[in-house]
């Protein structure tokens, strides 16, 4: 019998671009599964906080990854993740996290746990997965790879909307410059500027080009 090929659409973006709101909306439309990739780093990062690692160690973050079991379970069509028996999805955007979350996704190890946990999921569904990665390095196959962008002053208006301190200038610079996996625009992805967009415009523009490229599930 030949192998399933799931459909893997790859949304990228900085922090603040609109990515989740907009990956979550396609993925509910076109039924398929929404992952969040940064929940995973951030999910690593909270726990590794609680033991009292220091976000700088490599060694120590390279050790507890191996030792501890993470995972993912769908809840309504999305994908909720859990880390040594613990879901932590009410501390992922908790401040101590949005401060360290950039430097633990640059270790490689943190990196590589994710993009296999990601790619297993490719395995058994049709997915939205959003995030830094998703075209460039995580599904560079994927012929759905979309960039959702917004200016800097939109970007951080969006984050004191939601009532977060959240240093995003900081973590695009060192999500953008790290060695492993940076933040880049995949060659072919799609760009949109979601600044003067809302949810449901980008949405839109999503799906026609996926309809362009013969997606039939649109
Ligand atoms: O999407 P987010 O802002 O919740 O992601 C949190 C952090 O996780 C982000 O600053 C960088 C990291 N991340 C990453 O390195 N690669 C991904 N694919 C997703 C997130």
């Amino acid at each position: 019998m030949p192998a399933v090929s799931y459909r893997i659409i790859a949304i990228d973006g900085p922090a603040a671009s609109g990515k989740s709101s907009v990956a979550r909306a396609l993925a509910a439309r076109l039924g398929f599964v929404y992952v969040n990739s940064g929940a995973f780093y951030r999910a690593i990062t909270w726990s590794l906080l609680q033991r009292g690692i220091d976000p700088n160690d490599h060694a120590a973050i390279a050790q507890m990854i191996g030792a501890t079991q993470i995972g993912c379970d769908l809840k309504e069509n999305q994908s909720r993740v859990h880390i040594g028996g613990v879901d932590p999805v009410d501390h992922l955007r908790d401040d101590p996290v949005n401060r360290a979350v950039s430097a633990v996704s640059a270790v490689p190890e943190v990196r590589k746990i994710v993009t296999e946990k990601m790619r297993s999921y490719a395995q058994l569904h049709n997915l939205v997965v959003e995030g830094r990665d998703i075209g460039s390095v995580v599904f560079p196959e994927t012929p759905f790879k979309f960039y959702i962008d917004a200016s800097p002053e939109v970007r951080t208006r969006r984050r004191a909307a939601e009532g977060q301190r959240d240093e995003i200038a900081t973590r695009d610079r060192v999500d953008s410059s790290r060695r492993a996996s940076p933040l880049v625009r995949a060659a072919e992805a799609h760009v949109i500027d979601s600044s003067n967009l809302t949810i449901d415009g980008v949405v839109g523009e999503i799906v026609a080009q996926l309809k362009r490229k013969g997606l039939h599930e649109v």
